[in-house]
């Protein structure tokens, strides 16, 4: 199936806050579990999500920067809280807060990685929509997505200097 053909509607799927969306991944990030809330949410069913890169619900308006900060975190044995905008498969999108963890085996290797997301506050959106346009716009100005995510991943780190915090105090205190 591969990733999603449609394009974002801009219309935004706001979904209850009792509700937990779950999946997890191997190491790859490719989905072995996506659990009922998830599937209703990105409108697949769970024979089309498991086997499925995670990017087949990725949204346009996220940058490569916060993929890059997360994967490098948990890859490390870390876990990481993120706010993420996904794409449903008719391309209306809902805006998550994920703590991601990775999934460790018997002799201590990472097996796999586990995603939970909440409802974000309202505010928490709506500064990180602005945030992540700022820096999809900085991604934009280079011909290579290497090149784009280097510079996006400065222009965040140095927002976050400016405002003497880290990524994790940042994302925590919204
Ligand atoms: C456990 C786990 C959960 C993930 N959940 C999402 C998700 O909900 N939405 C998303 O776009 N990417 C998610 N990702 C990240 C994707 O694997 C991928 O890095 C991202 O969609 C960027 O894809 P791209 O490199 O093709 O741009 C998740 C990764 C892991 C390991």
């Amino acid at each position: 199936m591969g990733r999603p053909t449609a394009t974002p509607t801009g219309h935004e799927i706001l979904w209850p806050d009792t509700s937990i969306i779950v999946s997890k991944t191997d190491t790859k990030g490719i989905i072995t579990y996506a659990n009922p809330t998830f599937q209703k949410l990105a409108g697949y069913t769970d024979e089309e999500l498991v086997g499925q890169p995670h990017n087949l619900i990725r949204h346009p308006w996220m940058p490569r920067c916060a993929f890059k900060l997360v994967w490098d975190t948990i890859q490390t044995g870390h876990e990481v809280f993120a706010y993420v905008v996904n794409m449903a498969r008719n391309g209306d999108h809902y805006w998550v807060f994920a703590h991601v963890t990775p999934t460790f085996g018997p002799d201590g290797t990472i097996t796999g990685y586990h995603s939970s997301r909440r409802v974000p506050k309202r505010d928490a959106v709506e500064l990180m929509t602005g945030l992540y346009a700022s820096l999809c716009e900085e991604e934009a100005k280079y011909a290579s997505a290497k090149e784009g995510m280097e510079a996006s991943t400065k222009m965040l780190l140095d927002i976050l200097s400016s405002k003497g915090t880290s990524y994790d105090k940042f994302i925590l205190s919204l």
